[in-house]
Order: C-alpha cells, then structure tokens, then sequence
C-alpha cells in the first residue's frame, strides 16, 4: 500500500514506512484552501492547510511513502485519524521522478474536498497569507506548516514552479517582517 503526500505527510513523517519516492501527480492542483479546526487552528478560528482541486492541466509534486508491510491497515487507521478534519482517500496514479520506474496505480491520497464540513474554498492571496499569520492550533502554528511545506519542496524538487504555494510564503515572510519592524 503506498500514499502519496502533498502536504505535511511530506514533512512531518510521523508514521513508520517501508520506502519512499519523490513524484507528482497529475491533474490536481495545490491549494491552502482548506480550513485545519484540529491541527493549525480551532473551531471558530480555522487555519489554512492543503488539498487538492482538479485541474486537468495540473501536477502536484511530492513523496509516496509504501507502508511497511504486514502493518498497513494499523499505519493507514492512524493517517485516518491524523487526516481526519476534512480529508477522505482517494486513488490516483503516483508517477516517481527515476525515469526507470513505473507508474504506480492506486496510490492513495488523502483529498479534502470542497463538499467537506472544514472546506474554505479560495480567496484571495492576501486574506489567506493574514489568515495562516493568525492562526495556531494543537499541532502548533498555521505558520510553520507552510514554512515547512515550502521548505521540504524546495529541497526535493527545486524544480517545482508552484506559484501559490511560494507566492503566499513569500508575502507571509514580508507580513511577519512589518510585525517585527
Ligand atoms: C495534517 O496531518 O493534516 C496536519 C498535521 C499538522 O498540521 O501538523
């Protein structure tokens, strides 16, 4: 069984695995437009985590980790509980990055889409960036997840030209800078 992780599980690796490859997706995009009431914000005051839209121009890069074997159903009922605001699982085709390897079907993916109760939906760029400075939940701040998210990408794939994810960090960066200045 793999999963493929697009946003904290590329991160915050806090399951065990057996293997893991660095590869995209295709016809998805990434967006911060679900709202996160359990790990980056609260009921009342949401934070803005990742999900996927469809996009039939799209490719959404990052890590599918195969669970280890023997002990999938025990390591996939704790990504239940951790996926669990918003999230439910899909199937899609996972291509890595080594060009000798294969496509791999049925990869799953954890999708929170815009019929969930947690789902934001867009807004623009501004709101969002305000919305991820203010918000912080069990899991910590709404702003380390996505300095860490971009972080981790860009080490993995320098190659990744995505736009809303860089665009968002950097004006969060700038925002946190008037803060201190
Ligand atoms: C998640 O697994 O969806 C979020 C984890 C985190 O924000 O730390």
């Amino acid at each position: 069984m793999w999963v493929f992780g697009y946003g904290s599980l590329i991160w915050k690796v806090d399951f065990p695995f057996e293997e893991k490859r660095i590869g995209f997706i295709r016809g998805f995009s990434r967006r911060f437009w679900q709202g996160s009431t359990d790990h980056r914000g609260v009921p009342g005051k949401p934070g803005r985590v990742v999900t996927l839209i469809e996009d039939t121009e799209g490719c959404v890069w990052g890590v599918a980790y195969k669970l280890p074997s023997g002990r999938e159903q025990e390591v996939k009922e704790y990504l239940d509980y951790r996926e669990k605001g918003g999230y439910r699982v899909i199937n899609v085709t996972f291509h890595p990055k080594e060009q000798d390897k294969e496509p791999m079907h049925d990869t799953l993916l954890y999708i929170g889409s815009c019929d969930n109760p947690d789902y934001l939906g867009p807004a623009p760029l501004e709101i969002i960036a305000r919305q991820i400075m203010t918000s912080v939940g069990p899991s910590g701040r709404n702003t380390e997840y996505l300095f860490e998210l971009a972080d981790a990408l860009r080490q993995l794939v320098p190659e990744d030209p995505d736009e809303h994810l860089f665009s968002l960090e950097r004006r969060v960066r700038e925002l946190l800078e008037e803060t201190i200045n």
